[in-house]
C-alpha cells in the first residue's frame, strides 16, 4: 500500500513553470464539413459540441506545431532550449515513423543536453507524458523537463467518413516543469492505465510493421482512423470518473477541493456527463471542444494553457488532468499549480 503524497518526503517535487499552445490558422466549420459528407452543423453541435477546429496545411506537420507550443512554453517560464534536461513529446501522428518527434522538437529548440523521447498513448498522452516527467524530476537528477502534446490528426482522417471526419482537429500544447525542492507541491500524483484488449475499438492499422508500407494493404482504409464512437461513449465516461474519483481519494482530496477538471476533449457530451457524475459543477470543468475538436494529446495542455492566460486557475490552485483514449489508455494527474 502507498502512503499518502501528503507523507511523502521526496526532497524534490515537479512544478508547472510555464505553458503554451499553439493551433494552425486553417480553420474548417461545421457548414464546410456539411459540403463535404451528409451532415449538418445541427447535428455536430447537438452530438459533440464541436463547431470549428483547426486543420493543419500539408506544409504543416507534427513537430512544426510542437515547436511552436513549446517555444511559448519556455518563454513563459523563463528558460530556454539549452536549460532542457527531458524532452516528452506525446503524439500518435509523429513527424516520421523513426526518429522521434522529439528529436525534431530538440533540434528546433537547440536542446543540446535533453534526453528526448515520445510516448505513444493516443488522448492519454500527454497524461502519460507528466506522469513519466514527473519520476525524472522527483529523482532530482533532472531540472527542466519539456512535455509536449502535438497532433495532426486530420492527416489520417477518413473525410468521407461522416462518423468520424467532424471529430477531429489539429494542434499542439505544452508545458515547461521545473525540479523544485522548496516545500511546493506541484504535481501530486499521477496514475496511467491501459487495456490493450480493446485495442480495436480505436486504431489507425497502416503503416506499421504488421501492415507495412511496402506491402499493399488488404483494405486501403487502413491508413485512417477507426473508430467504434459509441463504445469509447461508454468507456470514455466510466474510466473517467473512477480515475478522478480514486485519484482524489489517494491524495486525501475531495472535489470541493478542485478549482478546475481540465478533460481530454473528445466530446462535450461525455466530459458532462463525467462531471455530473462527479457531482462537478459547470464552472470548475473547462470545454473548449468548440473551438479545437478532438486535438487527442494536444487537448489537455491547449485547455490548461487557456484557463492559465484567461486567469481560471491562479498559482496554488488544485487542478485535475483526465484523459481517455485510443490503447485503451486512461489516467490522470492531479497538480498543485
Ligand atoms: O478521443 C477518442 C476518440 N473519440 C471518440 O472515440 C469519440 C467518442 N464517441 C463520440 O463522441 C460519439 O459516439 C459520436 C459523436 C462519435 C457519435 O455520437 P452518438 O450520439 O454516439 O451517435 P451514434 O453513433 O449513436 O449515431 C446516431 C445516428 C446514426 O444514425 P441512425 O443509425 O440512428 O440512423 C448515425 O448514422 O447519427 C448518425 N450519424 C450522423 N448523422 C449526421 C453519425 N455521424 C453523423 C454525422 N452527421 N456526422
Amino acid at each position: 500500500m502507498h502512503k499518502s503524497p501528503d507523507d511523502w518526503t521526496a526532497p524534490y517535487r515537479a512544478v508547472i513553470k510555464g505553458c503554451g499552445s499553439f493551433v494552425p490558422a486553417k480553420v474548417l466549420t461545421n457548414d464546410d464539413l456539411a459540403k463535404m459528407v451528409d451532415t449538418s452543423d445541427e447535428w455536430i453541435t447537438g452530438r459533440t459540441g464541436i463547431k470549428v477546429r483547426h486543420i493543419t496545411t500539408d506544409n504543416e506537420s507534427t513537430a512544426f506545431l510542437a515547436t511552436e507550443a513549446a517555444k511559448r512554453a519556455l518563454t513563459d517560464a523563463n528558460i530556454t532550449g539549452g536549460d532542457l534536461d527531458l524532452i516528452i513529446v506525446a503524439t500518435i501522428t509523429p513527424e516520421m515513423v523513426f526518429p522521434s518527434t522529439a528529436c525534431f522538437v530538440q533540434s528546433a529548440l537547440q536542446a543540446k543536453k535533453a534526453c528526448v523521447f515520445d510516448v505513444t498513448a493516443a488522448c492519454s498522452g500527454f497524461i502519460y507524458g507528466i506522469g513519466i516527467a514527473q519520476q525524472f524530476l522527483e529523482s532530482g537528477r533532472y531540472k527542466n523537463a519539456l512535455v509536449v502534446g502535438a497532433e495532426t490528426l486530420t492527416k489520417i482522417t477518413d473525410w468521407s467518413d461522416r462518423t468520424s471526419c467532424i471529430l477531429f482537429g489539429d494542434g499542439a500544447g505544452a508545458v515547461v516543469l521545473e525540479s523544485c525542492g522548496d516545500g511546493r507541491r506541484g504535481i501530486i500524483y499521477s496514475t496511467m492505465s491501459a487495456d490493450g484488449d480493446s485495442w480495436q475499438s480505436l486504431n489507425c492499422q497502416a503503416y506499421g510493421s504488421r501492415h507495412p508500407a511496402c506491402k499493399e494493404l488488404d483494405d486501403p482504409k487502413k491508413i485512417y482512423m477507426e473508430i467504434r464512437g459509441r463504445e469509447v461513449y461508454q468507456q470514455a465516461v466510466r474510466r473517467m470518473v473512477e480515475t478522478v474519483t480514486s485519484s482524489l481519494d489517494y491524495c486525501n482530496l475531495t472535489t470541493d477541493d478542485i478549482k478546475m477538471l481540465i478533460s481530454h476533449q473528445m466530446n462535450a457530451r461525455i466530459i458532462e456527463s463525467a462531471a455530473k457524475r462527479l457531482k462537478l459543477p459547470t464552472e470548475k470543468v473547462y470545454i473548449n471542444i468548440d473551438r479545437y475538436g478532438n486535438t487527442s494529446s494536444a487537448s489537455v495542455p491547449i485547455a490548461f494553457d487557456e484557463c492559465v492566460k484567461k486567469g481560471k486557475i491562479k498559482r496554488g490552485d488544485i487542478i485535475v488532468f483526465v484523459a481517455f483514449g485510443a490503447g485503451l489508455t486512461w489516467g490522470a494527474n492531479v497538480i498543485q499549480y
